[in-house]
This record gives structure tokens, sequence and C-alpha cells, in this order.
């Protein structure tokens, strides 16, 4: 088993590259079967769920040419063949086949998504708006099979702006006869890029990013390219990082605009920060305002920002508050700093934290990918050794992280035990 293991305390410097986003690039690789001709997918993050998402496209003949960090996907030959449980239960966003392989055969098999035991997740508002377009699902046990003689466009109202339900719908919509309406769509980042990578295979999309997406059907679409835009989540959880423990940590490769929400809640609690067209330089807070947050849909707080947050109010004078609104299982990770020194008291979805409380290093677990990543965080900033289990989970989503953290001075290593 491996493990990770930090030596805390230590002032950090120096520069973080952040690499593509995994929300992004987890839509974009089954995006790719949707064409015939060879597509071109750049700057895909080395992590767990692309290994995963590989074997997928494998297991159905695609042919994937890898050039440092560019995928060029050949789908000319794929056969549609049921996508086995081994690889579906790795990772959420296997669910994503689900809308490619429909849009492009008409017809799917497969089993429920794995991801992280973050709450219920279900996949309601996906099965519905292909039923919308006129598929039949049929669910049997864990196993999905999801059919249609004919996709047609239609008006798809989402009762939640879901990340995944338009993404999903939006791949199946684009090769459906006529018009689709998504209402209600999410707007995150990750659905621009997607969507923009549809269109240079020959999609036509209009309003992505908005809650209002228009996708006019075409017959086929062809070769394309995109580039994999970068990690705001990634980049979130090392500014925090140097919020914490910085000295000076320069955070490269980074779109503002899609961080302003959490940049917006660093300098009200008087995090210094020089923001740049690509790049963000971040000093650790000596000011240590107390702040309140809730998570929200782009463009408010991201959920997936809200653990290492978390952490972060630990480190700030008298009572922040946190409410986790899109997930009912997210605040499992408070255990593991309350034992090691933190003050947080959760109130269902609800979080009072009480700091500043120095932390000592401690045996944890992550129990989720950006929980993990918190775990890290925490082990850098306390007294001592932290040992950190079940670390694929931080794996699955945190590129280079070991030599992202040793370049900038971290005592953090994998050790097998
Ligand atoms: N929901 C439903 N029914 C559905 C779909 C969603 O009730 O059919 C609910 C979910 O249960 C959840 C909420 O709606 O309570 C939000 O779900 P959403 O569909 O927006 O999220 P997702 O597509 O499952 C993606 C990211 C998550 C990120 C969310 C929100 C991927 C693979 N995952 O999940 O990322 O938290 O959007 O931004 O893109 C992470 O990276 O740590 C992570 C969990």
């Amino acid at each position: 088993m491996q493990q990770i293991h930090i030596k805390g305390g230590k002032e950090l410097e120096g520069t973080i590259n952040i690499s593509g986003a995994k929300n992004s690039c987890v839509a974009l690789l089954p995006a790719a079967i949707l064409s015939s001709d060879k597509v071109t997918i750049d700057n895909i993050p080395e992590i767990s769920d692309v290994y995963y998402l590989e074997k997928i496209i494998n297991e159905l003949g695609g042919v994937i040419t890898k050039e440092e960090d560019s995928f060029k996907i050949d789908c000319q030959n794929i056969e549609n063949v049921a996508i086995s449980e081994e690889y579906s239960s790795k990772l959420r966003a296997s669910y994503y086949f689900m809308g490619a392989l429909l849009g492009r055969f008409h017809h799917v098999e497969m089993y429920f998504p794995g991801g992280c035991n973050i709450g219920l997740r279900p996949i309601n508002l996906h099965l519905e708006g292909f039923k919308k377009l006129g598929a039949k699902v049929i669910n049997k046990g864990n196993k999905y099979v999801i059919d249609a003689e004919r996709l047609v466009g239609t008006f798809i109202n989402l009762d939640f702006a879901s990340v995944g339900a338009t993404i999903n719908i939006l791949l199946a919509a684009v090769l459906a006869e006529g018009e689709t309406i998504i209402n209600n769509a999410a707007c995150e980042p990750e659905i621009v890029n997607v969507a923009s990578f549809l269109t240079s295979m020959g999609a036509k999309i209009y309003g992505a990013g908005t809650s209002r997406i228009k996708i006019k059907g075409v017959t086929k679409l062809h070769g394309g390219f995109t580039e994999v835009i970068p990690d705001r989540i990634e980049a979130g959880t090392y500014l925090i990082m140097g919020a914490l423990i910085g000295k000076k940590i320069t955070i490269n490769n980074v779109i503002p605009e899609h961080l302003e929400s959490l940049t917006s809640k660093l300098l009200e609690s008087g995090t210094k920060l020089e923001i740049y067209e690509d790049k963000i330089v971040v000093y650790k807070n000596e000011v240590k305002n107390p702040i309140s947050i809730r998570s929200q849909v782009f463009p408010g707080f991201p959920t997936d920002i809200g653990q290492p947050m978390g952490l972060y109010m630990t480190q700030l004078n008298g009572f922040s508050n946190y409410e986790e609104t899109i997930y009912e299982n997210r605040m499992q990770y408070t255990k593991y700093l309350n034992l090691m020194g933190a003050k947080m008291m959760v109130n269902g979805q609800k979080l009072s934290i009480i700091g500043p409380t120095p932390l000592k290093g401690a045996y944890v677990t992550a129990t989720d990918l950006r929980a993990g990543a918190t775990m890290v965080l925490a082990g850098l900033i306390a007294d001592g050794d932290t040992y950190i289990d079940e670390i694929n989970h931080i794996l699955r989503g945190y590129s280079g992280i070991i030599e992202k953290l040793s370049n900038v001075g971290a005592n953090i290593e994998i050790v097998e035990i």
C-alpha cells in the first residue's frame, strides 16, 4: 500500500505550473469518440482518471497516440461494445460515454459510474435528458441500456444546473436531428472547453458558458482540436497553500477569471495576491481576517475548493463559516483536521471554525480527492510528520503533485508500506 509522508512546517517558495483541468479532460476524451476522424487534445494532465478513460477508449477499439501531453485519438473503427464495470466504476466521468455513444451509435450499455463518495450523486437529469431526445433507458441493478431509434432535438430544462447532465446532453444532442435547447444549463468553464472542442469538430453550439445552450444537430463530425483549459481547482488548491505557508509562490498557467470567487475570499481574509494575465503570485496571509463562504455553481464559490478552504479557515483569527450546498457528504475531512488540532464543528451542511489553531502531524486518510489534497496542505503546515492513506484518491486528480510540491521546497514523498 502507498502512503504520502510529509514533514511539515517548511516555508515554501517557487513556481508551480498548473496542468490541464481534470473535469474538462474527462469529458473531452469521451467526446472524441463522436468523430470517426482523428482528433487532437493537448495539455492532458497525468492523472489516473485519464488512464481509465484511455482504457475505455481502447476497449471500444479506439487508438490513442501520445506525444508528451498531447493525445491523438482515432475512433474510426470503434465498436459499440458494453463498457466493462472494472473501468467505469473507477471514475465518475465514465458516464460521459453514455452521451457520446448514444450520439454516435444510438445505443449504449454501461454500468453506474464510480467517483468520490461525497454524496448521493444520482444521474436522473442525464437520463431524463436522453429520454427527451427520444431514447429509452432500461436500468437493471447497476447496469444501464440506453437505446434510440432516432434522436430528435427538443427543449430540455434542467431542474438543477448540473455540470454532468449539461455535458452529457450536449454530447448526445450534437448529432441529433434538429434543434436542442438546454435551459438552466451549467455555466462552468469546463463546459465551454467541451463545446469549443465539439465546434472544432463541426458541431453547431451557441451559448455555452451561459444558462441557455442551443445545439443545431449535424449529421457527422470531423476531426478537431482543443487544448485542455488550466485546472482551476488544482490552481485554487495551490493558491490556498501559498496563502497558508508560501514565502512567495507563483501559480503559473491559470485563467484568473476562473478563480475570482476564490481570490476575492483570499483577499478579503488579508492574503496578498498579485494577479497577472496568466499567473498569480501569493504570499502567506499575515492578516488573517475570518470569512464566511457558501458553495455555489459557477461563478460562485466552487464546492471542489471547499475542503482546502476549510483548512485555510482554521488558520484565520476567530470564527469563520462554510456552508456546502452541492453535496451532502463533503465534511468527512473535518474529523482528521480536528485530530491534528483544528476546531471545526459540523452541523449538517454547515461548518463553524474557530482559529487560529496550530496543527500537529498525524496519521490521516484521504476520504476523497479534495479531502486528500486538504490532508496534503494540512501536513505541509503541521508540526512534525503526517502520513496519508488511500492516496489513490489524490492521484486521480492532481497531476505530478509530489514533484510540484518538492520543487517549491516541500518535504513530501510517497512511501510503500
Ligand atoms: N445531481 C442530481 N441529478 C443529476 C445530476 C446531478 O441530483 O442527474 C446533483 C448531484 O447529486 C449534486 C449536484 O447535482 O448534488 C451537482 O452535480 P453536478 O452534476 O453538477 O456534478 P457532477 O457533474 O457530478 C462535476 C465535477 C465535480 C464537481 C461538480 C460541480 C466531474 C467529473 N466532476 O460533477 O468534481 O464538484 O461538477 O462543479 O466533472 C471534483 O473534482 O472533486 C468533483 C467532485
